[in-house]
C-alpha cells in the first residue's frame, strides 16, 4: 500500500525501476495464482471426497507418475524464471556504467553528507542531472545506514570501515525522497532528505552556484544553514528538549558539561561543538552529535553563530 492506500508501487523514476516492478508483479500474481489453485483444490476435495453414511475404507493409491512429475517440473520452471530475471537485475544495479558521476556518500547519525561532483557538501540533499548514470560510494562514519530512494528502486547499506556502492539512473525531473532504510537510533526516523533530479542545464548551473555565499545578511544565511544542514534534527529553537541542547538562549549561557565543569558559550565554544562534538559534551545529553569538519565552511560557522546569537 502507498500513502494513498491504493496497492500501488511509488512512481518509477529510474531505469531499472521497471524491471524490478516487472519482477515483483511476476512473484506476486504468481503467489497469487497458486494460492487460489492450491486452497480452492484443497477445498474442492475435502467437499467432494467426505466421508459419507455407510463409507467403507478405501486405500487411496500411493503413486501418480504423470502428476507427481507435473508439480514438480512446472514449481521449477517457475523457480528458475525468477532466479534467472532476478540475477541479471541483480547483475545490472551492481555494475555501473564506466562514464558515471561519483558521489561520496556518508552516512552519520543522524544525517547524509553528499560529497558532490566538483567538490559541493551538502546534507540530505542530493542534486543529480537527469538521464545520467551516478554511482554512489557509501560509508558510515558510526553504525549501519542504509541509503534508499523508493522511486528509484534502488537500496545499498552504508558500513563503517568499509565502503560501498550502487549506481541509479535517475528518468525523471523532481524531487525524490531519500531514507534511511536501517534502524540506527534515536533520529533514525529523521534521516531524511530528498534527491534532487535536474535537466543538464540545471544541474550544471547548480554545481557552479552550489557553494552558496555569504551573503549580505549572515543572520539569514545562518538559518538557512541551519536547516539545510540539519541541525535543526537535534537543536530547537523554541527551547524545546530534542535530542541536543536547545539553541534559544543558547549564547551568552553557562554551560554545565558532562565532566562537571562549566563553560561560557561563547563564539569559541559554539565553533569547537560545531567541529569537535565530542570535546564539550553538555550535562544530561549524550554524545552522539557527528562533526561538521569537512561539511561547514568557516564562513558557514560564522553565519551560523550570528544566527545562534539571535535566539535569545
Ligand atoms: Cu541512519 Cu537509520
Amino acid at each position: 500500500m502507498n500513502d494513498t492506500g491504493t496497492l500501488q508501487l511509488p512512481p518509477q523514476a529510474s531505469t531499472v525501476a521497471p524491471d524490478v516492478d516487472a519482477l515483483y508483479y511476476f512473484i506476486f500474481w504468481g503467489c497469487t495464482a497458486f494460492f487460489v489453485l492450491i486452497v480452492g483444490l484443497a477445498a474442492f476435495f475435502a467437499v467432494k471426497y467426505r466421508r459419507r453414511p455407510g463409507d467403507t475404507y478405501r486405500p487411496s493409491p500411493s503413486h501418480n507418475t504423470p502428476l507427481e512429475i507435473t508439480w514438480t517440473v512446472v514449481p521449477l520452471l517457475l523457480v528458475m524464471i525468477v532466479f534467472v530475471w532476478g540475477f541479471r537485475g541483480y547483475m545490472k544495479m551492481h555494475t555501473a556504467p564506466g562514464q558515471a558521476l561519483e558521489y561520496n556518500v556518508i552516512g552519520k547519525q543522524w544525517l547524509w553528507q553528499i560529497n558532490h561532483p566538483g567538490g559541493a557538501v551538502e546534507v540530505n540533499q542530493m542534486y543529480v542531472p537527469v538521464d545520467r548514470p551516478v554511482r554512489l560510494l557509501l560509508q558510515s562514519e558510526d553504525v549501519i545506514h542504509s541509503f534508499y530512494v523508493p522511486d528509484f528502486r534502488v537500496k545499498m547499506d552504508a558500513y563503517p570501515n568499509q565502503y560501498t556502492s550502487m549506481w541509479f539512473e535517475a528518468t525523471r525531473i523532481g524531487d525524490f525522497d531519500l531514507f534511511c532504510t536501517e534502524y540506527c537510533g534515536n533520529e533514525h526516523s529523521a534521516m531524511i532528505g530528498k534527491v534532487h533530479v535536474l535537466s543538464q542545464v540545471d544541474f550544471d548551473r547548480w554545481l557552479e552556484e552550489a557553494a552558496p555565499g555569504p551573503g549580505d545578511d549572515p543572520v539569514a544565511f545562518g538559518e538557512r544553514l541551519f536547516k539545510s544542514k540539519a541541525c535543526n534534527t537535534c537543536h530547537s529553537i523554541d527551547g524545546s528538549r530534542l535530542t541536543g541542547p536547545t539553541f534559544q538562549g543558547l549564547f551568552g549561557r553557562q554551560e554545565s558539561l558532562a565532566d562537571g565543569s562549566t563553560v561560557i558559550a561563547d563564539e569559541n565554544y559554539i565553533r569547537r561543538s560545531i567541529l569537535e562534538p565530542q570535546a564539550q559534551i553538555t550535562a544530561g545529553y549524550d554524545p552522539v552529535m557527528p562533526t561538521y569538519s569537512g561539511i561547514l565552511r568557516p564562513q558557514d560557522i560564522d553565519a551560523l553563530i550570528e544566527y545562534i546569537k539571535t535566539l535569545q
